[in-house]
């Protein structure tokens, strides 16, 4: 097409135009500007009407700067004139408005109008059974809201002590990589991930959790959800039956809905997953899912009689054991758990591991063990996923094994961690006498309180939420109904000193909810 342009080019933030909301609106792309100086349609009326499309089509924002007259004349190679001419016309018909000295941007006065017509409207016009989500997505989309994390707020599960994170030295080290990154770090790696962060991190398993690996076992992957997700594809059929522990990880839950599997609930104990209970419902289930250090969220450990029941069901029945070794690192009393795959003799163990808890969740770092006749088809899977983890991060993790950061880290953490579990504990204690069953191990960053019968948990933490509580219902956790709900509360995230007003807190909202 001889004598058209297509042009992409970017415009800046608004942020500092006076009179415009202080919202921001991310600088970015301008929608396509097409034109063909050689048409019949003058330029003019070609510009004009390419913006007044992109605004109603909701591709030009309002609010969004657009480019100069000059710069746009340029990006075009065509004269000022037609440019001045089709932002005037924009202008005049309110599309546009210029502020002086700052730009022209799209007006904001269109926002309810004009662009909602555009975008919506096409899209409900649209809407028809055929833009269904998947099957698997509507499965997933059914799953419980309050399973979703809580975004703030003391008791915030899942959070580790950010406040008490090295931010200085991390920083260090990450400019450190980021500065001084090869062209080879710079480009496509390996899907398993960067080798001597897998040699690092199987040293670190072998000697602290007992599991028995080698570097060439390790994959690197986007924390422990994605390598949950990999292994499921790895290993399962849509529609293939596996255990999940009853209450259990709704992250799980998530994933299992996501591939299309079917999760069997099977109810736990003081000593864990109840195997037989497993074999009674779906003893040809192709996987068990399980937190075998620190069943989350009840906090037991999976007893010995249990791990070797578990193991001969998988070799028995050709199943996969996914073992999600979650936050193993934080165990307070004398004895530390070996993991279920230092014990597996027939491979039938993938371990998952991550290092959202002992770090940062927002890494996005974790990794697999994986047995090794099965590396060819977990390679192939996370090829086709997201390729491989970011280079930059794998390194700075290598370094913080290598030099010794991680592990100081570690015992740094632990020592915090009792602290603000002691502190809370006592500060429940004394909040609610004997009210309330407190459901903690002296492990991780959780506990639970079981409610007296008949509360309805999802409720309560609902408004618990409302109230900046973060908290998540025990029976968001459970496939089948729990005969007492209960709060998971994290207190790894919440400092010493933000612990007895929030519980406090935590009381007031809950006698008032008794009431209510
Ligand atoms: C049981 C369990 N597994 C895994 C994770 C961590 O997931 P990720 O590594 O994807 O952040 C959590 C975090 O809350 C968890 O509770």
């Amino acid at each position: 097409m001889s004598g058209c342009w297509n042009i992409h080019f970017f415009t800046q933030s608004n942020s500092h135009f006076p009179g415009v909301p202080m919202k921001r609106l991310s600088s970015g792309f301008v929608p396509l500007v097409r034109i063909d100086p050689r048409g019949p349609v003058t330029l003019r009326r070609q510009l004009y009407e390419c913006f007044r499309r992109s605004i109603a089509e909701g591709h030009l924002r309002p609010g969004q700067r657009v480019p100069s007259t000059r710069s746009l004349a340029k990006e075009l190679k065509v004269s000022r004139t037609p440019v001045i001419c089709a932002y005037e016309q924009l202008q005049a018909e309110g599309y546009l408005r210029t502020i002086r000295g700052a730009g022209t941007c799209i007006a904001t006065s269109i926002s309810g109008s004009i662009a909602n017509r555009g975008l919506n409207g096409r899209a409900l016009g649209r809407r028809t059974e055929a833009r269904r989500p998947s099957r698997r997505v509507m499965q997933l989309m059914a799953l419980p809201d309050e399973s979703q994390r809580p975004i703030a707020g003391p008791f915030r599960v899942s959070l580790p002590a950010l406040d008490s994170f090295p931010q200085r030295p991390w920083a260090r080290w990450v400019s450190r990589h980021a500065r001084h990154a090869s062209l080879e770090d710079m480009a496509y790696g390996d899907p398993m991930g960067y080798p001597q962060l897998r040699e690092s991190i199987s040293e670190y398993l072998g000697a602290v959790r007992g599991v028995r690996c080698d570097a060439d076992q390790i994959m690197v992957t986007s924390g422990s959800q994605q390598g949950l997700l990999t292994a499921l594809r790895a290993l399962l059929e849509p529609g293939d039956a596996v255990w999940v522990e009853d209450p259990g990880y709704p992250g799980a839950h998530r994933a299992l809905a996501l591939e299309g599997c079917e999760a069997v609930p099977v109810p736990i104990d003081h000593e864990g997953l109840i195997v037989e209970a497993g074999m009674a419902r779906n003893p040809s289930a192709r996987a068990a899912y399980v937190t075998p250090s620190h069943q989350y969220p009840m906090g037991m450990s999976l007893s010995a009689n249990r791990r070797i029941q578990l193991l001969n069901w998988a070799q028995r029945s050709d199943a996969w054991i996914l073992e999600d070794d979650y936050d193993s690192e934080y165990r307070f009393g004398p004895q530390p758990i070996a993991s279920l795959q230092g014990l597996d003799t027939t491979d039938r163990v993938i371990y998952i591991g991550t290092f959202s808890k002992v770090l940062l969740p927002a890494l996005r770092m974790g990794y697999l063990v994986v047995p090794k006749d099965l590396l060819g088809a977990f390679r192939a899977t996370r090829d086709a996923m997201d390729i491989f983890a970011p280079t930059l991060y794998q390194r700075v993790l290598t370094d913080m094994l290598r030099e010794g950061h991680f592990a100081r880290h570690i015992r740094r953490m632990r020592v915090i961690y009792a602290e603000r579990r002691e502190r809370f504990i006592a500060a429940l204690e004394r909040q609610f006498r004997n009210e309330i069953e407190i459901v903690s191990a002296e492990a991780g960053l959780h506990l639970v309180l079981l409610l007296p019968a008949g509360i309805d948990d999802k409720l309560l933490a609902r408004r618990l939420n409302d109230s900046n509580i973060a908290c998540v219902a025990l029976s968001a956790c459970c496939l089948q109904r729990p005969e007492r709900g209960g709060l998971i509360l994290g207190y790894g995230g919440v400092p010493p000193h933000g612990i007895d007003g929030a519980v406090r807190r935590l009381g007031k909202l809950l006698r008032e909810f008794d009431q209510s």
